[in-house]
């Protein structure tokens, strides 16, 4: 019989450690941590966040933890769809708190026009297949001020005025994640995709964007396959960006 692991029923806590996902991906080498294995810790002295920039959170203050899944059954070209389970679980999970929570994407999660979380996804693929997935969560919740070098940072705690036992967050957290990505294992693809666009910061509206020196007015219509942004401009052509080819003004 095979046993169904979920994201948060093997925890393993440490004090503190460079990175989370670095800790996982050592891991990884020597063995194979049961699906949903997740790494807390209070404190990272290497967080990385995405496109090699640094990821900062101030020790035992807001959730810092990785855990890794296997979703060997979705083709390596759909790999976006993992992304999209994840920031959804944390959309859920930051409802039960707040409103007007929205994915910018590809998955930065944002309150009020303001960054409260990001996610590092680092897959490991073998052919066609994912073979295992870190996903990464850096969730800012107690930290009141944050280092001017971040354009728009906000927390739990500056959106709610309250302050945060993090142990009490981790189980709807756990449980929010594993909702979205049992929809993937059992390809509920379109209510995946339905609730994406549906949270997607400004989905449908008109706003600048630049690409190299150009600057321009168009709307999000679509999320490709592949996780391009899908940009309609105001001759309505159809521009397509993957991450970091667009700047959002
Ligand atoms: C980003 O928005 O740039 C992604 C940030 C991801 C940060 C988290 S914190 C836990 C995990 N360990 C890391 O080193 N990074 C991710």
């Amino acid at each position: 019989m095979k046993i169904i692991h979920s994201i948060g029923d093997n925890i393993i806590n440490l004090e503190t450690v460079d990175s989370t996902n670095n800790y996982l991906k050592e891991l990884l080498k020597v063995e194979t941590p049961q699906e949903g294995t997740v790494i807390i810790t209070q404190e990272q002295t290497a967080g990385r966040g995405q496109v090699g920039n640094c990821w900062e959170s101030n020790k035992g203050e807001n959730v810092t933890l990785s855990f890794v899944i296997y979703p060997t059954f979705i083709d390596a070209r759909n790999q976006f769809m993992i992304s999209k389970v994840i920031s959804l679980g944390i959309v859920d999970f930051l409802k039960t708190f707040i409103t007007d929570v929205k994915i910018k994407w590809p998955n930065d999660i944002y309150v009020n026009e303001k960054k409260i979380a990001g996610v590092l996804i680092e897959n490991t693929l073998i052919g066609n297949s994912i073979s295992s997935s870190i996903a990464g969560i850096g969730l800012n919740i107690n930290q009141k001020t944050f280092s001017p070098a971040l354009p728009n940072p906000t927390s739990l705690s500056l959106e709610t005025g309250d302050t945060y036992q993090l142990e009490e967050l981790y189980e709807t957290l756990f449980s929010k994640l594993n909702y979205w990505y049992n929809k993937l294992k059992t390809s509920k693809v379109d209510d995946i995709d339905i609730e994406y666009l549906f949270l997607l910061y400004r989905y449908q509206k008109l706003h600048q964007y630049k690409v190299g020196d150009e600057v321009f007015t168009a709307k999000i219509i679509d999320i490709d396959q592949f996780g391009r942004l899908c940009l309609l401009n105001e001759k309505k052509e159809l521009l397509q960006f993957a991450f970091k080819e667009v700047v959002f003004l």
